[in-house]
């Protein structure tokens, strides 16, 4: 598979490029950046840095420095104040191109069309940016798969919202409404569920660089939940666009709450069983195409991969 990354590395982003450097048949074509757990800056930079290490031979596009409709927020509690945990290191010695992160999606999905699927890892800013500037972009990738929401647990970041929605939902909201016909959405419902022990992080060599810059990762999940280990969100979503078969999905259609006091970035889905022309058919029913999302995954398949 060709694959177009949309990142903001970001701990488990920068996991998630591992996973895919070792997986076979796999290519990262290009990357793009985004603001969300670091500013766009810094995300950028450990994007270079990360290709610079893995020997992924892609461009790196720097994206959208901030949400559509609301201020920037970042999470270096979560990935540290160089968003890898304190081990960043050295500056990069490779530059990000011209070419901003949704000028880079847009064009390369023209020049390739149904070739290149897009794995989606931070906020949704960049593809909806893309979408303005080529409205077939749902037609010209292949598959696409976001990591983010929470539908039938808990949010993250706030009781009902999921980080990467929630850091930018008129994006996100946006991107559910464009009607990608390969649309799979994978959420904290399996992200949460996957939580690797400490056990596993313990299994790496002492001197493995992502057990390095897990453990800052590791000891933020420890204080959230109370429980060693963390949660590998991007790593699954990745895992999940390669195989598939990993997760188990429901179909529905998807919009972001955009008005919520304690909702706003939350994912909202209709899942009622509705008939063809059923008159009780209206908002979200009538106004989206479906997607899947992953209900069900298989974490220790997916862990003995990663
Ligand atoms: C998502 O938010 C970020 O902290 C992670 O990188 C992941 O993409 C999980 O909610
Ligand atoms: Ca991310």
């Amino acid at each position: 598979m060709r694959i177009i990354v949309d990142a903001d590395p970001g701990i488990d982003d920068a996991l998630a490029l591992y996973y895919l450097r070792a997986q076979p048949d796999t290519e990262v074509v290009a990357i793009g950046t985004v603001h969300g757990n670091v500013p766009v800056d810094v995300a950028t930079a450990n994007a270079l840095r990360l290709t610079e290490r893995l020997n992924i031979d892609a461009p790196v596009a720097m994206g959208a420095a901030k949400p559509l409709a609301q201020p920037l927020m970042t999470a270096e509690d979560v990935h540290g104040p160089d968003g890898l945990g304190g081990c960043a290191g050295d500056t990069p010695t490779s530059t990000h191109v011209e070419q901003s992160a949704a000028e880079q999606l847009a064009d390369l999905a023209r020049q390739a069309p149904g070739e290149l699927s897009l794995l989606a890892i931070g906020p949704l800013t960049n593809v909806a940016l893309a979408l303005q500037i080529e409205p077939r972009l749902p037609q010209l990738l292949d598959q696409v798969v976001v990591m983010g929401g929470a539908l039938n647990v808990p949010g993250n970041i706030t009781s009902y919202a999921e980080a990467n929605f929630w850091h930018d939902p008129e994006a996100a909201d946006l991107v559910l409404g464009a009607g990608f016909e390969n649309l799979t959405i994978v959420g904290l419902d399996v992200t949460m569920a996957s939580h690797a022990p400490g056990e596993w992080l313990e299994a790496l060599p002492q001197d493995n660089y992502a057990r390095q810059f897990l453990k800052f990762y590791a000891d933020f999940y420890e204080s959230f939940l109370g429980r060693t280990g963390f949660v590998p969100h991007d790593p699954l979503a990745a895992a999940i666009m390669l195989h598939p078969e990993l997760a188990t999905y429901e179909e529905d259609r998807f919009a972001i709450e955009l008005t919520g006091r304690y909702t706003r970035g939350a994912l909202v889905a209709d899942q009622r069983f509705l008939a063809e022309g059923s008159p009780f058919g209206r908002d979200i029913a009538t106004e989206r195409t479906k997607a899947r999302y992953a209900v069900t995954a298989d974490k220790d398949r997916f862990l003995d991969q990663l």
